[in-house]
């Protein structure tokens, strides 16, 4: 008997534990096992039923993700196949499901007659999230066992359903009282089904799913959802595979699903998801970090300024019932801060999606205050006052005062010098960058800046923290910008020189949401505040004074007190929210040229992609050749998770990899060749990205 599987007979009961840590991944040799094992059991006479359940607590975390895109991924026996052959077996299966079933888990309990969970329990069908859907009958069973819109529900939205919602659904057929009782429990509801002389599978409770439905519920609720596909293939498949489930046979629906599933498997955008998801896990490996680095406990933080940063910073920490801090220099900025907070929970409350109990016991873990010396019992401090150094290096002294030794000191600065912040302390080792996003509530990016003199355990301990308020942290070096806003700065230079050159803002925004960023560089700034964009701009005024274009139209619309939405004119002009187009935009871009000579031409989108795309991707290169960024998932993470990149097309770096180094390499240089001067300022290739493309190689990594 394989090792990944345990086996014993009980009373008339096979138990069959699955063992393959961590997460019961559904890998070639651990599908053979369960088959095996199930199969001897079948073969057994003094076995009646037979009990699944994860050997290690958790039941089974699905297909093994890493066996995606190369042949292991259907090596006999594959996962249809073993499911398939579970369903034909004449005794009882009973899924005891520990934790998780996520995806092909969740495929093998529904192969399975029978299902108990327990309260911990979520099942889910997650395969959206990694460009593909449900291949071993999840499309075909889950229609057949809940209904054509729950199951449809689950497989686009990927969401996890708790055990008290499953059970309603009737995906668990019983909810042991904790999960140390699962397997008893299990098996008991085993025993009861020998005795009542129940069938191997109870009959299906929608055997024909299409039969209720609605005529034209199908076609409707492909219409409503469409929008937000965009051009993502995977809700496409699911609907296709569901469509299938509610006209087909049961085996014609499941060979149908087969065929989509590696149609999806074959794509370039489930290649790019299924990157994503490694990188993310990749993202948390720090060298100089491991298990034995010690951690810092965080049961009190503090959050300087109740602007638009701290108070979400703050929201975060009471979100996961850590108490806070919030620190102001006068009483009406802290009211007004408080205030807000509690606003921004009462929409929540308004949408149905936290109760009035929960908002009391969020702001009664809050406290606002005007006095540093509260400050002196916080575990981790945040800093998110303005944008000034002078004035941050001012609060880290007083911090420095107050604090306890060992506390963690963080700056929120999105521009500053983490080291020069640091300076002003005689604590070096305890200060680091962590850059939250706006909203930073709701934003999951987290760049954790590590300053030279910053400690592993500051390091390991915040980047724990942060996967406990649930953003994706990524490590970045200290530079101007970190990882994204210096990415940033090249991309939208390049949006702003092509208005000048004969684009429209309109036109450039619509490539980029072409591609499914959600918004274009002008939106963008509109929304995050022109006047926030020059700021920084202008702090770092000499390293563009070289170019009179530098964003000239970013700087004629600040000094013209276009700020963007908040003013109601930038960029675009808005009424509410509605977006126009503003043909002052475009004759200012028309005198700036004649000013700047340079020559107005229509752009091709092409040139738009290729100008915009190409400069982000060289500044990443280049970060990570000078070891701001670890890794090239580190940055493709950054800009999925704060800029709105598509998460299908795997990142900037990804993409490159996808368009091919190479043909990037080209682009750069066709551009510094035939933008004349301008080309020959900007378009200068990163170093790395040309050994990589001299060597032949495709990936981009250090070399
Ligand atoms: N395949 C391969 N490896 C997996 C895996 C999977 N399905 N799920 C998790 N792992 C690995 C992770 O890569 C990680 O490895 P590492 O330690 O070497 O980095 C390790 O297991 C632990 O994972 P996490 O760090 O993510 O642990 P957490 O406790 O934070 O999360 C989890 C656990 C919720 C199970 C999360 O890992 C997860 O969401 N996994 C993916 C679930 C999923 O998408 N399942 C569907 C797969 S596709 C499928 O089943 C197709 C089928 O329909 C045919
Ligand atoms: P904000 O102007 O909305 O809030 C700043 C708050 O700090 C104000 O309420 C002010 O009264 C308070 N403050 C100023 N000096 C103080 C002091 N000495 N002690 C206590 N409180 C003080 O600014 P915002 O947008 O919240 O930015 C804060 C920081 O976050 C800045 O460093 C900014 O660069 C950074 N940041 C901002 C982002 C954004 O999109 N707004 C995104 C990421 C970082």
């Amino acid at each position: 008997m394989s090792s990944l599987v345990t086996y014993q007979v009980e009373d008339g009961l096979a138990l069959i534990g699955l063992a393959r840590p961590p997460v019961n991944a559904l890998g070639q040799p651990l599908r053979e096992a369960i088959l095996q094992a199930c199969e001897r059991a079948d073969a057994d006479a003094a076995v009646r039923a037979i009990v699944l359940y994860g050997a290690n607590g958790l039941f089974c975390a699905g297909a093994d993700i890493s066996e995606f895109g190369s042949p292991a991924s259907f090596a006999a026996p594959d996962l249809p196949d073993v499911l398939l052959r579970l369903t034909r077996l004449d005794k009882p299966l009973v899924a005891a499901i520990g934790r998780l079933a996520l995806g092909g888990g969740l495929e093998l309990a529904l192969a399975c007659g029978y299902r108990v969970g327990e309260p911990q329990t979520h099942v889910g069908l997650p395969e959206i999230n990694l460009g593909l859907l449900p291949g071993a009958g999840g499309t075909q069973r889950l229609p057949r066992l809940v209904g054509v819109a729950p199951a449809l529900e689950m497989m686009l939205s990927g969401a996890q359903v708790p055990a008290a919602r499953a059970l309603e659904l009737g995906i668990l057929d019983r909810l042991a009282d904790s999960a140390g009782q699962l397997l008893d429990c299990a098996c008991q509801f085993a025993r009861e089904l020998i005795a009542s002389g129940a069938p191997a599978r109870p009959a299906e409770r929608f055997p024909d799913p299409a039969s209720g439905l609605e005529a034209d519920f199908l076609e409707r609720y492909r219409a409503e959802q469409e929008p937000r596909w965009k051009s993502r293939l995977a809700p496409r498949l699911v609907f296709s595979a569901v469509e299938a489930a509610c006209l087909l046979p049961l085996e014609q629906g499941l060979a149908r699903e087969v065929a989509l599933f590696k149609q999806a498997e074959d794509s370039l955008q489930s290649q790019a998801q299924r990157h994503v998801f490694f990188a993310e896990r990749e993202a948390g490996k720090i060298p100089g970090i491991d298990a034995s680095t010690p951690l810092r406990p965080i049961r009190k933080v503090a959050v300087i300024g109740a602007g638009t940063m701290g108070g979400g910073i703050a929201m975060n920490f009471i979100n996961v019932g850590i108490p806070v801090t919030l620190l102001e220099r006068q009483g009406d900025a802290l009211d007004r801060g408080l205030a807000q907070i509690r606003q921004n929970y009462s929409i929540s409350v308004k949408r149905g999606k936290l109760s009035e109990e929960r908002l009391e016991q969020r702001m009664a873990l809050l406290t606002g205050t005007l006095d540093y010396a509260d400050l002196a019992d916080a575990d981790l401090v945040i800093e998110a006052v303005f944008e000034q150094l002078q004035i941050k290096q001012e609060v880290f002294r007083q911090l420095d005062q107050v604090c306890k030794p060992g506390a963690i000191l963080a700056t929120n600065t999105s521009s500053l010098d983490v080291d020069q912040i640091a300076a002003v302390t005689t604590r070096a080792q305890d200060v680091i960058g962590l850059h939250f996003f706006s909203p930073a509530n709701v934003m999951r990016l987290l760049e954790v800046v590590n300053a030279r003199e910053t400690a592993a355990d500051v390091l390991a301990t915040t980047l724990r923290m942060g996967r406990t308020i649930g953003k994706v942290p990524v490590v970045s070096g200290v530079c101007f910008g970190f990882i994204g806003n210096r990415m940033l700065e090249p991309y939208a230079r390049e949006a702003h020189r092509l208005v000048l050159e004969g684009a429209t803002p309109e036109q450039v925004d619509a490539v980029l949401t072409g591609l499914d960023l959600n918004m274009g560089v002008f939106s963008m700034l509109d929304l995050a505040g022109v006047d926030v964009n020059f700021l920084v701009r202008d702090a770092n005024r000499a390293a563009i004074a070289h170019d009179p274009s530098y964003c000239r139209i970013g700087d004629e619309l600040y000094s013209l007190g276009r700020y963007g939405q908040k003013t109601g004119r930038g960029f675009y002009l808005y009424e509410g929210r509605n977006r126009q187009n503003d043909y002052e935009v475009v004759a200012l871009a028309e005198r700036l040229a004649g000013e700047l000579h340079v020559a107005r031409r229509p752009i091709a989108d092409q040139e738009i992609h290729d100008r915009c795309l190409f400069m982000l991707i060289n500044e990443g290169i280049q970060l990570l050749d000078e070891g701001i960024a670890l890794r090239a998932g580190d940055i493709d993470l950054v800009w999925i998770n704060g800029y709105g990149f598509p998460a299908h097309l795997g990142g900037p770096m990804h993409y490159a990899e996808q368009l091919g180094l190479d043909k990037v390499l080209a682009g750069i240089e066709h551009y510094r060749q035939s933008l004349g001067e301008y080309g020959r300022m900007w378009f200068t290739p990163a170093p790395l990205l040309e050994r990589l493309v001299a060597a032949g190689k495709t990936r981009i990594e250090r070399f």
